[in-house]
């Protein structure tokens, strides 16, 4: 997959694109992120990438000519996703992770000031995201989350023990708790069951625990399951134990 970022601030993306998982898929040739220098795409004599806003108001927004110079001179004909950064967009979340891994190519617009001229949305951009409903200083970082979460589904990017994992994780289901040695530590014990060897068993604490945190602290993705008899049994006799669903 070929990634490509348009923003004034280049060096915010190196730190994370050079280490961990990022850094060994684009070793491997499997990722291949470039990163692009706004500015160099402001021709007239003082490199302007923004400009005061037509009706007043505070702060600048970004300048149409440069973005629509860049994006068409990076993509130079070919098809890709065009994502602008901004806190207006649709909410970014694993579905849109998932399909948004398909592409072979996608190129990110990184958001700076009051905003962007409403021509790159209306007529340049295909799709604008938020990672959430705060506001960020610029769409640097919501950036460098959606890539590290896209290419995560990209094959060959986690390895074959990380990609194992995040099949389970798929479920719609928060985490369950998980453990390791010492089996006591400071007095708090790993549940007995983890310890018994017996794997149906591990296996159904598991998944009840899992059941049971999502319940407690995500009520909005626990309605969107789809539960066994069995789960729904579980919950029932959470539910009468312990009251509300917020009570953890
Ligand atoms: N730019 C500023 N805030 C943002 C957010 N929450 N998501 C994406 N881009 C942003």
């Amino acid at each position: 997959m070929q990634i490509d970022i348009l923003t004034l601030f280049p060096a915010m993306f190196l730190g994370p694109f050079q280490e961990s998982i990022l850094k060994r898929a684009q070793q491997q040739g499997i990722l291949l992120i470039l990163l692009h220098q706004l500015r160099d795409y402001a021709f007239d004599r003082h490199q302007m990438t923004d400009d005061a806003p037509y009706g007043g108001g505070k702060g600048m927004v970004m300048k149409p000519e440069p973005i629509f110079n860049a994006v068409e001179s990076i993509l130079d004909g070919e098809q890709a996703p065009i994502i602008l950064m901004t806190p207006q967009g649709q909410r970014f979340d694993q579905k849109a992770a998932i399909e948004l891994a398909q592409y072979p190519r996608l190129l990110f617009i990184c958001g700076h000031y009051e905003g962007v001229d409403e021509r790159v949305r209306a007529h340049l951009v295909t799709d604008e995201y938020s990672i959430g409903d705060y506001v960020l200083t610029g769409g640097e970082l919501a950036a460098m989350v959606m890539v590290d979460a896209i290419t995560r589904f990209v094959p060959g990017v986690l390895g074959a023990l990380e990609s194992a994992l995040q099949d389970s994780y798929v479920s719609g289901l928060l985490e369950g708790p998980q453990y390791t040695r010492p089996s006591d530590f400071r007095g708090w014990a790993v549940p007995e069951v983890l310890r018994s060897g017996n794997h149906a068993a591990i296996a159904q604490w598991q998944h009840q625990q899992a059941l049971c945190r999502t319940f407690r602290r995500r009520p909005d993705l626990f309605a969107q399951m789809a539960l066994t008899e069995q789960d729904r049994t579980f919950i029932a006799k959470i539910r009468s134990n312990l009251g509300e669903p917020n009570a953890e």
